[in-house]
């Protein structure tokens, strides 16, 4: 029979900081990098499509456990950055060939410049307009001229939906099922909140469940598209298959 499952005892923390330290290890299972082929061709394309000379060279920030990476590498020499050490661990596994950066995407600064830098879900992180900016800035200051920068918010202020959805899957011996809530308790700030409970199954069985509680950024399209240019670039924005906006900046070449 199954062990109990305890109570969780752990604290709620902010800004995803359980999900991307203690829980890190868990990452493949709570997001499958097999998942992420379909979106990762949807990048590539649209790096193709935006350059005017050919992209050899992508920055990622804010590349968490690398399962993007994991498909763009195979197109372009890549180099992933993130806030968090566990999870640079999690992606040098996935990505030994990639270089592998820790450091903020707000105040980032590695003195030399890309074809690409692409920006995927962990723009999210990004809670105020100065945060943005500063995201926005470390991505146009590490742009070659004439290169193109992809940034992926999962949601920007006009396509946000209150959502409950569940996820999960099994790895050779461990497994995680989880409920994902995200909602927005005040529409009149630059935010929305996202809840998680995991239930998590260890290698001898043990079931255990945590939670995490994360603020992510909201902010409209005409936010977007202004910080974009007072940061230097040339913006346009797309939709792609999954809904999303995606917002392009280019640099005068
Ligand atoms: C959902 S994960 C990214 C997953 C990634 N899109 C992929 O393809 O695997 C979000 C990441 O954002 C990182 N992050 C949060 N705030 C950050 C910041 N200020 N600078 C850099 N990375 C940050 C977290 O550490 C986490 O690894």
């Amino acid at each position: 029979m199954d062990k109990p499952i305890p109570d969780s005892t752990s604290p709620v923390a902010d800004h995803g900081s359980r999900f991307y330290e203690e829980l890190a290890v868990w990452w493949p299972l709570i997001s499958p990098p097999e998942e992420y082929a379909e979106e990762a061709e949807t990048f590539r394309r649209l790096f193709d499509e935006y350059a005017t000379t050919p992209i050899r060279t992508v920055l990622e920030l804010g590349s968490g456990g690398g399962n993007n990476a994991s498909f763009l590498k195979a197109h372009y020499e890549l180099t992933l950055t993130d806030l968090s050490p566990a999870m640079l661990e999690i992606s040098r596994a996935l990505n030994p060939e990639c270089q592998h950066i820790q450091g903020d995407m707000r105040t980032l600064r590695l003195g030399e410049t890309f074809d690409g830098v692409f920006v995927h879900d962990a723009i999210g992180y990004m809670t105020s307009e100065a945060d943005l900016r500063a995201a926005l800035e470390t991505a146009y200051l590490h742009l070659r001229p004439g290169g193109v920068a992809l940034f992926v918010p999962d949601y920007v202020r006009e396509t946000f939906v209150e959502s409950t959805s569940h996820h999960g899957s099994d790895g050779d011996d461990r497994a995680v099922r989880y409920l994902e809530w995200a909602f927005d308790p005040d529409p009149a700030d630059s935010t929305f909140t996202v809840v998680y409970t995991f239930v998590l199954r260890d290698p001898d069985g043990t079931i255990h469940v945590e939670h995490d509680q994360h603020t992510l950024g909201l902010f409209s399209r005409e936010v977007w598209l202004r910080l974009l240019r007072d940061v230097g670039f040339e913006p346009e924005r797309v939709v792609e298959s999954y809904g999303r906006d995606v917002f392009i900046g280019r640099k005068r070449g």
